[in-house]
């Protein structure tokens, strides 16, 4: 189901109807080229190979990280693997906790991860540049968020550097303000979506 009013908050009835079914198509045309799921022990060198390929070293997780996290969570990353040639285009990873707002120890240390937390940290949303600009970042997102809320998260978290904010905006986050974070020597920006919606962010 598409959450309009994460998208579309304040739209009219007809503007509405237009957005769903542009959504749906869009949807349906990702789920043909690409298949969503959770991602396997033996591709964790390719998903570290496109973070490499989508974030300067200072921001990048590293190699071995990546090993550890494919590891330890497997089923806190969504994978989009392309039909046609079977490698990964794109992917999105975090891993939930009962902690209630982001510190840089997620990136390191995937020993903080705890099945049953409540919140998720997302760490890092990747789409290669070929598959860039088609819709899907916002899908992976948007499934990531589905999948974790009928797993009864609340709450997930993430930081993105200023230029970001608006795209995480039209994902449905919040933007918190400037986050206590110096990843990479950058200043980040901590944003919040809520998944259950009844009680506190
Ligand atoms: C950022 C990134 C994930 C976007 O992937 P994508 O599949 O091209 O994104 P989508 O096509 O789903 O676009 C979703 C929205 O985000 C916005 N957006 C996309 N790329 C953007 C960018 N580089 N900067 C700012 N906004 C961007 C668009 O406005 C788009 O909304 P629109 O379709 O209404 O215009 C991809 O460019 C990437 O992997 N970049 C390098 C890694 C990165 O920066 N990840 C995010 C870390 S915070």
């Amino acid at each position: 189901m598409i959450e309009k009013d994460r998208f579309l908050p304040q739209a009219g009835e007809r503007e509405e109807r237009a957005f769903l079914e542009k959504e749906s198509l869009l949807g349906r045309n990702l789920c043909e080229r690409f298949e969503f799921r959770d991602i396997r022990a033996e591709e964790a060198e390719q998903a570290a190979t496109v973070e490499q390929i989508c974030f300067p070293p200072n921001e990048a997780c590293s190699k071995e990280m990546m090993h550890k996290r494919v590891a330890e969570a497997p089923e806190l990353f969504l994978v989009a693997v392309d039909r046609r040639t079977g490698q990964i285009a794109g992917f999105l990873n975090g891993l939930s906790t009962d902690e209630a707002s982001f510190r840089d120890e997620f990136f390191t240390d995937a020993g903080l991860y705890d099945p049953c937390g409540e919140n998720v940290m997302l760490l890092g949303l990747d789409v290669l540049p070929e598959y860039r600009r088609q819709g899907l970042a916002g899908e992976l997102m948007r499934r990531y968020l589905d999948r974790e809320r009928k797993k009864g998260r609340r709450t997930a978290f993430l930081t993105c550097l200023p230029s970001k904010v608006k795209m995480y905006q039209k994902m449905g986050f919040r933007d918190e303000g400037i986050a206590d974070s110096s990843w990479g020597g950058e200043q980040w920006h901590e944003m919040s979506c809520r998944m259950k919606q009844n009680g506190p962010v």
